[in-house]
């Protein structure tokens, strides 16, 4: 395997690799200066807290997209004393180098989660097992993301309220996506209805863009959709990303949210520890604290008003049934008393694509690593001005919303994304390895177009109609949960799809896209061989092989109104039965909305943190 300058640099300090074991060419002076740089960065977010409290008013455990928000926002309260508890570490420097996203997962900061296998789903990938990362770092998941900002479909809330989460409604939730966000884009920003400046979110678009993704763009409108504010009045359409970037660089919540208050003497925040169990009272039913393990030590401490749960939607569930509240059968099941009987774990919901739908180009346009991190002067680029081809979120640059139903229509609601990537299967080494295909596909298949220019086009399932499940594989809280994404227990998902990957091959097709020489990679799929290539027999059988999560996990304690039995938290995100403890993330979402979800997971956050100092005033 090749290994790049930045790469090694990157790896080294990430998995802390000896450096006298690894050769790596001589690095620039200006990529000196910039790990330099670097080592300051940490020191940049809230120290870990060395003489904890025995008690706090509020405790939270995780510090991701979500944790981040709502410690911030306790402790604008000056009289609360707050504890975030994070299992990960700090967050370095080099995560914010936006085209190495992929590097992280190999990295500490991912839990490396696998799924259960299934006979439906992920068939193409090692051990069958779909593939789930999860941010473990200051930060959360926001840290090893792509940095797509995207809100979804006024429609998405509307439903939430609908169902009985009052208070959810797009009216309702759009002054809080417009809290957080500090819009960096002046074009975007005039639009003052939907758009905010002087958050603490910053976004903006890398100030770099491969001519594959503007003949992306142009193909969109060659097909008679427009270019669009996807987080304006209307979403349906083509567009460049909005990205958790600033000045070049991921803008993690860590970054946003934390950075700025690291010397607010009422948070405390205790990292690499991890939350065993909530502490609850069993006659009272009312959380009063946590069990936390830190470098093999167990530790308890104390809550006065609340512990706020935001461990992300695979973590959140797995200590909430650790904890006594889940469903009673499977409790029993692990040898766990049940204090509250509730449908934790269920509904997991995700977006899922088609991966290594490939196109060849005739051009040298794509992200393609080996030519850009041997390269030093973009490397100086980067390092000198935070700009060029680097800022480009693992090569992710474009995205198209689309209503299948109804295409044409400006204020569609899409049921269908097409995520562009400008590079292929092949343009880095390790990403066959992130997404977890198994090597004799990628040698049958992708091997063969390496060095060579070429885009990908991910079909996504926007509105699935599939759930999953995330369940105890014991009573161990180290063990990992058994997650059972449910991909294609819904046969319509599948069929988006099919429909999906069409509309790819029409956008291939397309003047804009021509001019490159753009060509459909006409490599059939070991497993599919029988099957005649780019017919909908042969998508089905390939989006079962390669089925990729796009990292939305959500749903696991879903909110509802009290008299739904299918619900775990109440619009308040209260745990139903269980006084003082809240769930904030992305397990408490209802129905996946038509986006990305960590904007919507920091708008959650924002409005619960409201929700909780109303209620604790
Ligand atoms: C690889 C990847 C790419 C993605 N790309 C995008 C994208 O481009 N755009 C987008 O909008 N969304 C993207 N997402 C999804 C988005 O980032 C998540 O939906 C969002 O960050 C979830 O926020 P959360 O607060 O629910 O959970 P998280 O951000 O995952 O935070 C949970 C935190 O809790 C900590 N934790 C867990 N268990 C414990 C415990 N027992 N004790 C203490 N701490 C604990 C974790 O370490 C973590 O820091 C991506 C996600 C991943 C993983
Ligand atoms: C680190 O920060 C301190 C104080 O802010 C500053 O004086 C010092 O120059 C910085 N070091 C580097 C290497 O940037
Ligand atoms: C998948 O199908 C095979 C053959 O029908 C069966 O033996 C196996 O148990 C199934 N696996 C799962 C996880 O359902
Ligand atoms: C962006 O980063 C570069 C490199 O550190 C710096 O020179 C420049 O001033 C920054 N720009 C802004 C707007 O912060
Ligand atoms: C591609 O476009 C041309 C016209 O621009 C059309 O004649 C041809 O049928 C199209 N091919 C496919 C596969 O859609």
């Amino acid at each position: 395997m090749m290994w790049s300058i930045l790469q090694c640099i990157l790896l080294m300090a990430l998995l802390m690799v000896p450096q006298s074991e690894t050769q790596y060419p001589a690095l620039t002076e200006s990529a000196i200066r910039f790990l330099m740089e670097g080592i300051n960065y940490s020191a940049q977010e809230p120290k870990d807290v060395r003489n904890m409290l025995k008690e706090y008013d509020f405790i939270i455990v995780g510090a991701g997209s979500a944790g981040c928000v709502v410690a911030n926002r306790l402790t604008e309260v000056p009289e609360w004393k707050v504890l975030l508890i994070e299992a990960g570490d700090s967050e370095s420097y080099l995560m914010d180098i936006p085209v190495l996203a992929n590097m992280l997962q190999f990295s500490q900061a991912n839990w490396k989660y696998k799924a259960v296998p299934n006979n439906r789903s992920c068939l193409g990938l090692e051990n069958k097992q779909c593939n789930i990362p999860r941010g473990k770092v200051m930060g959360g998941s926001s840290v090893l993301n792509y940095m797509i900002m995207t809100r979804g479909n006024r429609r998405d809330y509307d439903n939430w309220a609908q169902l009985g989460n009052i208070g959810w409604s797009y009216d309702d939730v759009l002054p809080y996506f417009k809290k957080s966000e500090n819009m960096l884009v002046e074009k975007l920003a005039k639009d003052k209805v939907y758009h905010n400046t002087g958050g603490y979110q910053a976004i903006s678009q890398p100030p770099f863009r491969t001519p594959i993704a503007e003949a992306f763009v142009q193909g969109g409108k060659e097909l008679g959709l427009d270019e669009v504010d996807y987080n304006g009045a209307t979403q349906t359409g083509f567009a460049f990303f909005q990205t958790s970037q600033k000045n070049g660089t991921r803008c993690s919540t860590n970054r946003a949210f934390l950075h700025p208050i690291r010397s607010r003497k009422n948070l405390h925040v205790k990292k690499l520890s991890q939350v065993v169990k909530i502490l609850i009272d069993p006659n009272t039913k009312t959380a009063y604290g946590v069990e936390f393990v830190r470098r093999g030590r167990k530790y308890a401490v104390r809550a006065r008003r609340e512990v706020i749960l935001s461990a992300g939607a695979i973590n959140s569930p797995q200590i909430l049934m650790l904890s006594g509240i889940g469903p009673k059968d499977h409790l029993t099941e692990n040898s766990i008393p049940t204090l509250q009987d509730l449908p934790v774990g269920y509904n997991l919901q995700d977006h899922n694509a088609l991966g290594g739908l490939t196109f060849l180009v005739d051009q040298p346009v794509s992200v393609l690593q080996e030519r850009i991190l041997n390269n030093a002067n973009l490397i100086d680029e980067f390092a000198r001005y935070h700009k060029g081809i680097i800022t480009v979120p693992g090569g992710c640059e474009a995205l198209a919303f689309i209503d299948l139903d109804d295409p044409y229509n400006r204020d569609g609601y899409p049921n269908l994304e097409l995520l562009f990537i400008g590079g292929t299967l092949s343009s880095e080494p390790t990403l066959r390895k992130n997404f977890g295909i198994r090597k004799d596909i990628y040698d049958a298949v992708y091997k063969q177009v390496e060095h060579q220019d070429g885009y990908m086009i991910f079909p996504m399932v926007m509105r699935p109609k599939s759930r999953g499940r995330v369940m105890l594989r014991n009573r161990d809280p180290m063990s990992s949960p058994l997650i059972d994404m449910g991909y294609f227990t819904h046969p319509e998902d599948l069929e988006i799809i099919v429909k999906g990957v069409e509309w790819a091959v029409l956008l291939s097709n397309t003047t804009a896209n021509k001019k490159l020489g753009s060509r459909l990679l006409e490599t059939k799929l070991p497993a599919c061989s029988s099957l005649k290539f780019n017919t909908p027999a042969y998508w089905r059988c390939h989006a079962k092989q390669i089925t990729l999560t796009i990292y939305h996990q959500s749903g696991t304690c879903k909110m509802g109104p009290q008299a739904d039995p299918t619900s775990v938290v109440n619009p308040r995100l209260q745990v139903k039965g269980i006084k003082r403890l809240r769930v904030v993330d992305a397990s408490i979402i209802p129905f996946i909305p038509a986006a990305h979800t960590n904007q919507p997971v920091i708008m959650i956050a924002e409005k619960a943190s409201d929700m909780i100092k109303e209620d604790n005033y």
